[in-house]
């Protein structure tokens, strides 16, 4: 069964884990930044804000941190050792750098490279792209200072949405009133949809789940996976710019949106949809694949003998076939091997070593392995992995030990490691 991946408006799958910075400058307009965190969250994005200290003479950083869910940076904040790098940080860790609402003197401010508080410092070491919705009286937009600001910063790159006409603070009306958030919004998705995400030009194959083997039409071998980890590996690589082929055993997980989904059930199954999903860049098996299936599965439900007088307890023997293993066949040297695969490892015991076998065994570039003891993992939001990466000939694979996080955090930091590793915008075929 195949689904193109609904779940989510086209703002939900553009937004969807991308990291907005943000600043909130002075203007009466900063009332409507609150409703702007709120819709960007609503569509999954991650909102971090700047308050400016006239911003704050409007809104309050309480507010401001309730709906962002995180503290928000302040210039008082700026002062403190930690925030020192503030400035560098906030802009590095962004998609996308929103300024609203922002006034006259903002817009100079930056027009001229002015780095006089945090907002500021940070707006010129931003390497992001940048939009603007101005906000201010008609007359301070119709300045030819303005204009000229407005003029430059179009020059440097600034995309901008708005002003509107209307109804202004001050009982007048025309340009000045900041652009609503529904036309905010899609002025984000507008400027991130231009920018080319860090797997644009690759397509990803990626298996999640578990499988279901069939014993008779009622029964089946399975096993706990609950498909959290490989979903969140596919909606990562699809916010990459991916483009991502998912190959799901049974889950209760949605469709992530913006991804080609192949739901299968059993092992035999999944490999030929994968083997159909192929040629592929990159290849990440993250589900459980059952190891064994029935060897000769019942049509029909397999009968409990009735006790009867003489009659002992009678066990049932089932004879099980061992089932394809996907990864190694993936992994297999050829034309059609992913330029990158990478297994998963659920491990009991002895993490590292077993899963340093398992990736010589397997014959994949990567392993990204965890411990599954005592139930731990299977359902759970978050993961401690450890990354191997096979060294160069015999050598021994390189270990990164990551801190435990959630699945989201691990894709996303996955998805930076291919990033890095792979060049994007390659050709496939
Ligand atoms: N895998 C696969 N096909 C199989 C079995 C496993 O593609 N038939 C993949 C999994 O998706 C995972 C990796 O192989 O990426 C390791 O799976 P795991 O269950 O940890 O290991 P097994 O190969 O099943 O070995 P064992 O159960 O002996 O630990």
């Amino acid at each position: 069964m195949r689904d193109a991946g609904s779940e989510g408006g086209a703002d939900a799958v553009a937004l969807r884990g991308r990291r907005i910075l943000l600043v909130i400058a002075g203007g009466i307009a900063a009332y409507k930044c609150l409703d702007l965190i709120r819709r960007l969250r609503e569509n999954g994005a991650h909102v971090r804000c700047i308050l400016t200290a006239a911003g704050a003479a409007f809104v309050t950083p309480l507010s401001v941190e309730t709906l962002a869910g995180q503290a928000v940076y302040t210039d008082t904040l700026a002062l403190t050792g930690e925030s020192e790098i503030a400035h560098i940080k906030l802009g590095q860790e962004a998609d996308i750098v929103v300024v609203a609402p922002a006034t006259a003197d903002i817009m100079a401010r930056m027009t001229h490279g002015i780095a006089d508080d945090l907002a500021t410092s940070t707006l010129i070491a931003a390497d992001k792209p940048v939009l603007v919705a101005s906000a201010m009286n008609t007359r301070m937009w119709q300045h030819p200072a303005t204009e000229r600001n407005r003029a430059r910063l179009e020059a440097d790159g600034v995309s901008f949405v708005g002003p509107n006409d209307g109804p202004l603070a001050e009982g007048e009306s025309g340009p000045g009133r900041m652009a609503e958030v529904p036309e905010i919004v899609a002025a984000i998705v507008d400027v991130l949809d231009a920018q080319p995400g860090p797997l644009a030009g690759l397509r990803v194959l990626v298996t999640s789940g578990p499988t279901y083997e069939p014993i008779d039409p009622v029964r089946f071998l399975g096993n706990r996976s609950s498909g959290k980890q490989g979903h969140a590996i596919a909606a990562a690589c699809a916010d990459a710019g991916a483009d991502v082929v998912l190959v799901s055993g049974p889950t209760a997980e949605a469709a992530p949106a913006g991804v080609e989904t192949v739901r299968v059930e059993t092992a035999a199954e999944m490999l030929a949809a994968c083997e159909e999903g192929l040629p592929a860049d990159i290849a990440i098996c993250a589900a459980a694949v059952s190891d064994w299936r029935a060897a000769a599965p019942q049509d029909q439900k397999i009968k409990k003998p009735r006790r009867g007088k003489g009659r002992g307890d009678a066990g049932l023997t089932l004879e099980l076939a061992e089932n394809p293993d996907i990864l190694a066949t993936l992994s297999t040297p050829g034309p059609k091997r992913p330029r990158l695969v990478i297994g998963f490892a659920a491990e009991t015991e002895d993490v590292e070593a077993n899963a340093a076998a398992k990736l010589a065994a397997k014959g994949c570039d990567w392993i990204l392995a965890n411990k599954v003891a005592e139930g731990a993992v299977f359902g759970d939001d978050e993961n401690l992995v450890h990354l191997l990466t096979r060294g160069a000939g015999d050598g021994a694979p390189g270990v990164e030990q990551w801190l435990r996080m959630s699945k989201a955090e691990v894709a996303a930091r996955l998805v930076q490691r291919i990033a890095d590793a792979l060049p994007s915008g390659t050709e496939t075929a």
